[in-house]
């Protein structure tokens, strides 16, 4: 009973000079904790005195309330102040300006092959594909260009051996395609294809959509409907269109479409030269002799085809008068779209 006064003094003095939540863990242990000195003495209870016992067990209760209540308000006091501190070691400053990224954009080829990619989509098109390095088979043979043709002329090709090339149009996805799968059939195949030339309108890289359709009755009139449609998605609703009489040996009869010029309305400019109409595809039925190649009856099917350059229509879209600026990658000519 005695010496509880100076028990007290003795925790008052170490707890003064308790600086941190380990010295305050170890003060907790020494006094409160299972061998502590406050809970020794409520065990030694049972050996005081029995007339003193109710007082001496008050008096140490107080101690140990005390002590308990002044621990916690210690450690509450110092979890604050170390609170404190973290937030000013970790301090952000919400005002300074963020490290800029500029976000990436389509490429203006990418994107106008996406757009027609969705105009025939829309129009219940699958998207099919094929192989840039081609089989001289699929990319002339099988297209009706026999070697030797003259037609091959026509397309300045990059050959990696005798019989394999660079596809120098998507035309052989139809071949493939057709190969696969007997009609209906209702594809298009956008791709790069190659050829050997250079110029302020071409680049021996491109880009080409090649489209067709077959099944018992297809004739002529469905592919001028379904391209009709394009243009006018594409360019305006009263965009002029026009047919015009050609030669491709996998179609019979082959047809060039061209729009209405979209600089001078038709009135005649440097653009379409003077003539108010500019070319934007090839076209035609399907060939009979494509159709035996990949093993079609000639006389049970027919389909049109066409095919697309996707950098010219892009520049006549834009405006733009050399293909070159595509591939530079120049970013000031790539950011105006
Ligand atoms: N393959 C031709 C070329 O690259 C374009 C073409 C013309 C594709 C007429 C066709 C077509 O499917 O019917 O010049």
């Amino acid at each position: 009973m005695e010496d509880l006064p100076s028990l007290k003094e003795s925790f008052l003095r170490e707890s003064s000079s308790v600086r941190a939540l380990h010295d305050i863990q170890a003060l907790r242990v020494k006094y409160l904790g299972k061998r502590g000195i406050v809970t020794e003495k409520l065990k030694a209870l049972p050996t005081v005195d029995p007339a003193q016992r109710p007082a001496y067990g008050r008096a140490v209760n107080e101690i140990k309330q005390y002590i308990e209540a002044e621990i916690a308000r210690i450690e509450a006091h110092l979890r604050e102040e170390e609170y404190r501190k973290s937030l000013l070691s970790e301090a952000l400053d919400v005002t300074l300006p963020g490290k800029y990224t500029p976000p990436g954009r389509e490429h203006p080829i990418q994107h106008v092959l996406s757009e027609i990619t969705d105009i025939f989509s829309s129009m219940g098109f699958e998207v099919g594909e094929g192989p840039e390095v081609e089989l001289d088979y699929y990319n002339f043979e099988a297209l009706n260009i026999p070697k030797n043709h003259p037609a091959r002329d026509m397309q300045d090709t990059f050959y990696i051996s005798d019989d394999v090339v660079l596809r120098t149009h998507t035309s052989p996805v139809q071949i493939r395609v057709m190969e696969m799968r007997p009609p209906p059939l209702k594809v298009i195949a956008p791709g790069k294809v190659y050829r050997c030339d250079a110029d302020v309108s071409h680049t021996p890289m491109f880009h080409q959509v090649e489209g067709f359709m077959v099944d018992t009755d297809i004739a002529f009139s469905d592919l001028k409907g379904v391209l009709e449609l394009f243009i006018h998605t594409m360019f305006s609703e009263r965009t002029p269109v026009r047919f015009r009489p050609s030669f491709f040996p996998f179609t019979e009869p082959s047809a060039e479409v061209d729009i209405g010029c979209i600089f001078c309305s038709g009135n005649g400019c440097r653009v379409c030269k003077q003539s108010g109409w500019l070319e934007i595809l090839g076209a035609g039925m399907i060939h009979p002799k494509v159709f035996e190649y990949v093993g079609y009856d000639p006389e049970t099917f027919s389909g049109f085809a066409f095919g697309m350059g996707v950098e010219r229509l892009t520049m006549l879209k834009y405006g733009i008068d050399d293909i070159r600026l595509f591939f530079e990658n120049d970013l000031r000519f790539l950011r105006q779209f």
